[in-house]
């Protein structure tokens, strides 16, 4: 068998974020924010969001739809004002169902039976038709916004392809579902970015936040524009940054990347978010199996595209017995792999971990990128609210983010805190749409 440890070598040297590229990268997010928000050429979009940041004073019973790209969420929020809300129900939805008998995520299945199937859901939690109510929806997608309640899909991403709703206003296409579904005394108020949500929901209870990111199946950042130049006002722009190009690919990236649904785009997502990091560890082991670094044979399960998941990979890095069980089983089971000896089993659970390890760095350059932005001497303290299953979930992912601030910010990283914002993504919807119907 040829020289596996040299191999790993390799690859941790491709998959390493120094401290000098953390820096690197941070300073050229910062570049393209600027560029972005002026309307210059840039991978950040930077899409105004319509929406500053909450007094904590809003309240109401409000319907928040979280619509992320794996499930659709449905709440009933009650915001009693004083930063504090509550959960009074919940539903969960996966968007496709094999059982069931429906994919809503493929180009077969249509807008409009998107949002039905979401309006449906909705009906199963409001109580009566006794009164209106108010909704916030958020939707994980790039959006063209007009106003807080006018947002129009760019593109999909997150490999989703439903038909008839790119270049539509989704604000509309739900309140129009909502009608047709008989439910129209709930009233669509509110679009925002699942990012926009997460900064809400934790600046609704800590005026320091600035900064919202989602690390789950996706991977995006907004902030709090202190002066946006739309407006001269402050302002939460979206800024898309799972789309940022100025960061390296291996050969693996390039691979993964060009069997995509939309090569080219979304090059930090790819590289960094829950939907891409097994499909990566999944690239890099069928190629040292195919160069016969180690055991076994390229064939199914170890040759389909996406077999291998992030939740998998979590998996082999919390294992800590000494046989390495869990890994052992992923090999089996998700890769096809029976006959590996220990080496080669730790070998994965470091190729998992290299994977993980590079995405929260890069993650990290790109929040002090922002930082370097909006207050380049650290004079004011920062939160920054994280949501998704990535940060949440991944074993030794949040200690990864915070170490790499450390190497970036240095003594400046006191004044930043990283904080989870726990379903953020759908009570935000429910804030941002109090915020429209008692304006502060
Ligand atoms: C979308 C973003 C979203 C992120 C996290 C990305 O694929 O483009 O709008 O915020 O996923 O859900």
């Amino acid at each position: 068998m040829a020289d596996l440890s040299g191999v790993l070598a390799g690859l941790e040297e491709q998959l390493a974020v120094s401290a000098n590229l953390l820096q690197d990268i941070a300073i050229r997010f910062q570049t393209a924010m600027t560029a972005g928000l002026l309307g210059k050429p840039s991978s950040l979009k930077m899409l105004p969001a319509f929406v500053d940041v909450p007094t904590g004073q809003e309240q109401g019973t409000v319907v928040a739809v979280d619509f992320g790209g794996t499930n659709v969420r449905v709440l009933l929020v009650e915001l009693t004002g004083e930063g504090q809300a509550q959960i009074i129900a919940r539903r969960s939805f996966p968007l496709k169902n094999k059982q069931a008998n429906y994919d809503f995520t493929t180009a077969s299945a249509s807008g409009m039976q998107l949002f039905d199937f979401i309006a449906g859901k909705i009906a199963e939690i409001i109580p009566t038709a006794d009164k209106t109510y108010p909704l916030g929806h958020t939707f994980s997608f790039p959006c063209r916004q007009y106003a807080v309640n006018e947002a129009e899909l760019i593109s999909w991403t997150k490999e989703l392809k439903t038909a008839g709703v790119e270049g539509e206003n989704v604000g509309q296409l739900l309140q129009t579902a909502l009608e047709r579904n008989g439910i129209g005394h709930v009233h669509s108020l509110a679009v925002i970015n699942d990012t926009t949500g997460t900064l809400l929901t934790s600046a609704y209870k800590d005026n320091t936040t600035d900064i919202g990111t989602i690390c789950g199946t996706g991977h995006n950042s907004c902030y709090l524009e202190p002066v946006h130049p739309l407006t001269n006002q402050p302002m939460i722009v979206n800024m898309e940054s799972g789309n940022f190009d100025q960061i390296v690919q291996t050969k693996y990236d390039i691979c993964l990347d060009q069997d995509s649904e939309k090569p080219g785009g979304q090059r930090l997502e790819k590289m960094a978010s829950g939907h891409y990091l097994g499909e990566l560890v999944r690239i890099i082991v069928s190629s040292l199996v195919a160069n016969g670094y180690m055991n076994g044979e390229v064939a199914e399960p170890l040759n389909i595209p996406y077999f291998l998941s992030t939740e998998d990979l979590s998996t082999m890095i919390a294992d800590h017995s000494s046989g390495l069980d869990a890994v052992a089983s992923v090999a089996v089971g998700r890769l096809g792999l029976n006959e590996l000896r220990t080496s080669e089993l730790v070998a994965l659970q470091t190729i998992a971990r290299f994977v993980t390890t590079r995405s929260a760095r890069l993650v990290a350059a790109t929040w002090a990128g922002v930082v370097f932005k909006i207050d380049p001497e650290l004079k004011r303290r920062h939160t920054i609210a994280v949501d998704g299953s990535l940060y949440e979930k991944m074993p030794g992912y949040a200690e990864y983010l915070a170490q790499a601030m450390k190497e970036v910010l240095g003594i400046g990283n006191n004044q930043v805190a990283i904080r989870l914002s726990k379903d953020g993504s759908g009570i935000g919807a429910a804030i941002a749409a109090a915020t429209v119907y008692s304006p502060h």
